[in-house]
């Protein structure tokens, strides 16, 4: 009996305490939005009591007809929904598999990231060392929510220091997640972050031995607050090379790449070990990469006179991005380099080349553009995207979102534009659209007091020359299908006052046609060439190449050794065992065309240098050329074979790449130093 009577006292305890936990129950952190992607997104909060972890979502906000539940019991939740339709808006619930505990409402909501290369609008919103639980910090946040476009943000950007002082789990909640008047934003606006030099206080206590910041601690032990907080994609989920750490990753958003970096690996043990592993994997990521614009995102500045200058003796952290990252950036050509750290807001010229104190800032050299950039004054920087004509960065700082400084210097020379003080406090917005980005400082105040637009000259057709092989007279379409532009550009036909991208012609003999294509944003123009020919009338060339017969790509192909097929030799290219007489038949339409025999002697064996090669030949997309380290820094060239300059950069070691997107298909010469060989492009 008294044996009965416990068991009764037991369940009836704890079943009073889970009744009372389910009362209890409560969100305390979030929701809020990880890593966004077309197909996936992780949603994060906390509880006040452990439970499961279970979201309801779906298109329709009165039909949340998708759930899913991450079984065990925790405080901190974290769910990644995956299957999701790109470039599309949920709304959800989260709660545990006992209770919903968010009301359904349209805050409750993400957007999943668009398929990558998407050229619809993009809004990104930049803020820095924001999180001191201000009301700067308030305010700033409010312009931007009071600024057009502001609802439909895609990229949250926090620059580092995103919470003082210490970067502690419990400033995280007091001053970011759970502030009035900052708080609202996190159920709908996915934030991507880096840490600040304050993030990583308490990263540094809880990842060494010693709790002794700065020093030199392998970044995969990285550990504490911020890395709880935040769910970044280390295995190139969101895009880009993987890191393999959250310490810092990239990600693609539509047509832009981001980069962000982590600054606070650096250690004053001046090892450089952690970020020189991080720029390695930068190199990488960046030689990949191939959206139309890209940001890198890093917490400490290389330029600044604001609360911290650069020049300072203590600055060792702004130093190492300056020297050793900065380079980096600009032999990518990345667009736009977003910092924080010092309180205040500077935006420099289109740079390139200034990795010393600013007393070694030559204007005259370093600057690529100088001009403001301000489109509305006919300003607009622009830039072409092959990385082998280093355009310039242009490198901004906005440490100003929730701190200031009363009487910043402001004076770096490399400076287009500076604001800072009592009343200089803002944040940055980003507007991309196809090949045009719009930047702007929004100050507190909701004036915008910055702004400059960067284009891109990106236009491209796949190929050309292109011919088209017809055995009698008859209409063909010519399509003048390009990529990349504004949505202004014009296409103009030689032999029409019609425009359109597609036309109709019926000649009558061997005709070339030419289609010019212009953008009116940027003022590039491109022309494209079609050879309509005949079968009775036209031979098709025959280019040697290395050792290599080449003819015209498009078409299908049977080479002849005197006259009779050689078994398998249905390339574009045919590499021949000996001397002899070489012909090919291209085959298009049903028609066939033969070219004219080639006497091929090992004699003729291609021009080649000992030591400058080149992969591959032909070269496609990009051509590698590998010189003696010696040569790197020199200038190289590559011509036509009438001995124009089409391209040019410098040689670096061990292998220089260089973009091909321009160059139609054709034969060129790459020159560096004295050495010249011979190459072809064929796309
Ligand atoms: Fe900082």
């Amino acid at each position: 009996m008294r044996r009965l009577d416990f068991n009764v006292f037991i369940l009836g305890f704890f079943g009073c305490v889970l009744w009372s936990k389910l009362q209890a129950q409560s969100v305390t952190r979030g929701p809020y939005l990880q890593c966004p992607t077309p197909q996936s997104i992780t949603l994060m909060w906390r509880t006040d009591v452990a439970t499961d972890s279970k979201v309801w979502y779906g298109t329709d906000l009165n039909n949340l007809n998708q759930e899913t539940l991450v079984p065990g019991s925790r405080t901190d939740h974290e769910v990644t929904l995956t299957g999701l339709q790109p470039g599309t808006t949920y709304y959800y619930v989260v709660g545990s598999s006992a209770t919903p505990l968010t009301p359904i409402g349209g805050q409750y909501r993400f957007k999943t990231a668009p398929q990558p290369g998407s050229q619809l609008p993009l809004r990104i919103w930049a803020i820095g060392d924001f999180g001191k639980g201000n009301a700067d910090q308030v305010n700033v946040k409010n312009a931007y929510m009071l600024y057009p476009g502001s609802a439909s943000t895609d990229v949250w950007l926090w620059l580092g220091d995103n919470v003082y002082d210490d970067g502690k789990d419990q400033e995280y909640q007091d001053k970011v997640f759970g502030l009035e008047g900052f708080r609202d934003v996190f159920s709908w606006l996915p934030f991507w972050a880096v840490p600040g030099n304050h993030d990583y206080i308490e990263v540094w206590r809880a990842s060494s031995l010693l709790g002794i910041p700065y020093t030199n601690i392998p970044y995969p032990n990285h550990q504490g607050p911020y890395y709880d907080i935040i769910h970044a994609p280390a295995n190139g989920e969101a895009g880009g090379v993987p890191s393999g750490t959250e310490a810092f990753y990239s990600f693609d958003y539509g047509n832009v790449h981001f980069v962000m970096l982590n600054s606070e690996v650096f250690d004053f043990t001046l090892t450089y070990q952690n970020f020189d592993q991080m720029t390695q994997w930068l190199k990488q990521d960046l030689a990949q990469n191939q959206a139309t614009f890209t940001v890198v995102v890093v917490h400490q500045a290389p330029y600044s006179k604001g609360s911290h200058d650069s020049d300072g003796p203590v600055e060792l952290v702004m130093r190492a991005v300056r020297e050793r990252i900065l380079p980096v950036l600009e032999q990518y050509d990345v667009d736009l380099a977003l910092f924080g750290h010092s309180h205040v807001y500077e935006r420099s010229y289109l740079l390139h080349g200034h990795y010393g104190p600013s007393s070694t800032f030559n204007f005259s050299t370093m600057v690529k553009n100088p001009t403001n950039g301000r489109f509305s004054l006919g300003q607009p920087y622009k830039k072409d995207d092959r990385p082998e004509t280093p355009d310039g960065t242009v490198y901004l700082v906005c440490g100003n979102s929730g701190s200031k400084t009363s009487e910043p210097e402001l004076n770096y020379p490399a400076m287009v534009f500076s604001d800072g003080g009592p009343q200089g406090v803002g944040s940055v917005v980003i507007d991309v659209y196809r090949n045009r980005m719009d930047v702007k400082y929004l100050r507190a105040s909701g004036l915008i007091w910055d702004d400059f637009t960067i284009l891109k000259k990106n236009l491209r057709v796949p190929q050309n020359p292109r011919y088209l092989l017809l055995c009698e007279p008859g209409s063909v379409t010519l399509d003048a299908s390009y990529t990349g532009g504004s949505d202004q550009v014009t296409v103009q036909w030689s032999h029409t006052p019609a425009t359109g991208l597609q036309t109709q012609v019926a000649p009558t003999q061997n005709t070339l046609y030419t289609a010019t294509l212009s953008d009116a944003l940027t003022g590039q123009t491109l022309s494209v060439e079609f050879h309509v020919v005949f079968a009775g009338q036209w031979q098709p060339p025959i280019f040697l190449l290395q050792d290599t017969l080449w003819t015209l790509p498009g078409f299908s192909y049977q080479w002849l050794s005197d006259g009779q097929p050689i078994p398998g030799a249905t390339q574009a290219w045919y590499l021949p065992n000996g001397q002899g007489n070489y012909s090919v038949q291209v085959s298009q339409n049903g028609c066939s065309a033969v070219s004219q025999p080639f006497q091929y002697n090992v004699s003729l064996k291609a021009e080649s240098s000992p030591t400058l090669k080149i992969y591959p030949n032909p070269a496609k997309g990009q051509l590698q050329i590998q010189a003696p380290a010696s040569w790197a820094g020199q200038s190289f060239r590559i011509l036509n074979p009438q001995g124009k300059t089409l391209l040019n950069g410098k040689l670096q070691a061990p292998v220089t790449l260089v973009p091909l997107n321009e160059l139609p298909n054709g034969v060129y010469v790459l020159q560096a130093a004295t050495e010249k060989i011979r190459f072809q492009v064929h796309k």
